[in-house]
Order: C-alpha cells, then structure tokens, then sequence
C-alpha cells in the first residue's frame, strides 16, 4: 500500500490527475481501452473537472469506460445521484459517448438494479473476469467507501459483484461493487482529504488488527493491483509517524 500525503487538496488532485492519465495512456496502449470505476461524494468533482479541462488532450478518451463503484437509491435527475454530479463535471465536458457510460439504473428495485449492473458488467468484460483497470474510492467519516457501510451486510459479503445494501443510517437503500470485486482491480486509489476524515483515517490505515465492521475501508486490499491513498494532511493528522 502506498501513502501520499499532500499539503492540499488542490496538489493531490494534480498528482492523482497525472496518476491517472498515467495509468489510462498503458491500458488504452496495451488494451485499446481503459475501464475506470467512479466514485461519488463530494470530493472527487474538483479532480473530474481537472480531468475533463486540463487534461482533455492528454488521453483519447473515446476509449474510455466509465462506471461506478456506487450509486444512491435515488432518480437519475436528483442531485443526490452519483451519475449526474460525474455527467456535469465530466461526461459532459469530455462529450462521453452513452455507451462509454455504465451508469447504474436506480427506475429498478435496488436488488434489480444491482443484478441488472452486474449483468452489464459481464457483458462488458465478454463474460471474462471483472477486473476493472483503475477504480476510484472516497471515505466517509464512518469508514465506509462506496457503499459499504459499517454493521451492513455488504460488509460480510465475500461474493466479488454488485450488491444492494439497506443502510440503517441513512435510511436508504444503496447500490454497490462488494469489496471482493473491488480487491481484483489491477489499480485501487482513495481520494480523502479534510479534517473530518482524520478519525477514520487513524484506524482504517493505522490500526494493526483489522475491524472490517466498524471500518469497512479496511476491506480494500487488492488481490494483484495496487493500492494507492491521495490524502492530505489534515485527514492524517492523527496517523502515528
Ligand atoms: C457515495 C460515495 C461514498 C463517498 C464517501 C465520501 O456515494 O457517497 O461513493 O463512498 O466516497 O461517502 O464522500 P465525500 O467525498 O462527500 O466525503
């Protein structure tokens, strides 16, 4: 596991941005395309617009797969859906076409929806193994990343596909890739940064015995890929030296 920590958010976004470009120019050049798991939340929208302004001529990115490590059990237009906020800060500036897009289809049930996702991604990797070329996490304050959620089913979930998870807390349904799914990516990155990360930060990446339920985060250890986390300081500051 590999630990950059930055002064801001701003300088890891620019190094994660080059990371990335890195990592697409070798899976477009050995493959002729490059299948990138999103994440949602709030942090990620500055490196999308980075990604989709800056670096627009640095990659083809018509050989580009976009797809989602979760989505929330909400419409496609609500501002809550993972896939609209990824649409205004990069599909649209990119002018990605509808079939680059694996956007997860939250007009089904969320089990449906899941199994639905699950089928698209089979279909995509030829009914091969499901081992995407880069996916990108965030962390919540709790630990969780994507939808994995503390004292949730899908922590236990040792099965590598695309689940549904009713989230207590939230009250709500999510959609989500299982961590085993996750693990057999050839390049893992998390994107945290903030204050309100710290806590999480201590344990997911500090505590020697591991508690997947009460940080499910912990989960994310790549079978063969590699595992990279972009935070910043103010999310380490109470990781032991
Ligand atoms: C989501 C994300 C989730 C997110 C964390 C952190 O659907 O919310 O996939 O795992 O990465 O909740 O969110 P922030 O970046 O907003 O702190």
């Amino acid at each position: 596991m590999n630990l950059l920590i930055y002064k801001t958010p701003e300088e890891l976004n620019q190094d994660l941005a080059d990371y990335i470009i890195k990592i697409a120019e070798v899976s477009i050049e050995e493959n002729d395309r490059f299948n990138f798991v999103l994440t949602g939340g709030s942090s990620p929208k500055a490196l999308y617009k980075l990604l989709s302004t800056e670096c627009k001529h640095r990659i083809d990115w018509e050989k580009v797969y976009f797809f989602f490590g979760d989505e929330r059990n909400v419409p496609a237009d609500d501002e809550n859906y993972n896939g609209l906020m990824a649409k205004k800060t990069l599909f649209d500036e990119l002018g990605t076409a509808a079939d680059h897009i694996f956007y997860i289809n939250t007009t089904l049930a969320p089990e449906k929806a899941a199994i639905e996702y699950k089928k698209a991604l089979d279909k995509h990797f030829n009914g091969s193994d499901i081992v995407f070329d880069f996916i990108l996490l965030g962390m919540g304050d709790d630990a969780h990343t994507a939808s994995i959620f503390p004292h949730t089913t899908l922590v236990k979930d040792e099965e590598a596909t695309v689940s549904s998870v009713f989230v207590e807390k939230l009250n709500t349904y999510r959609i989500s890739l299982t961590a085993p799914l996750i693990n057999k990516a050839e390049n893992v990155a998390f994107l945290v940064f903030g204050d309100n990360k710290a806590e999480a930060i201590k344990h997911v990446i500090g505590d020697e015995v591991k508690d997947f339920d009460t940080y499910p985060s912990q989960l994310i250890d790549p079978i063969d890929g590699k595992l990279t986390w972009f935070v910043d300081e103010a999310a380490t500051k109470l990781l032991e030296a």
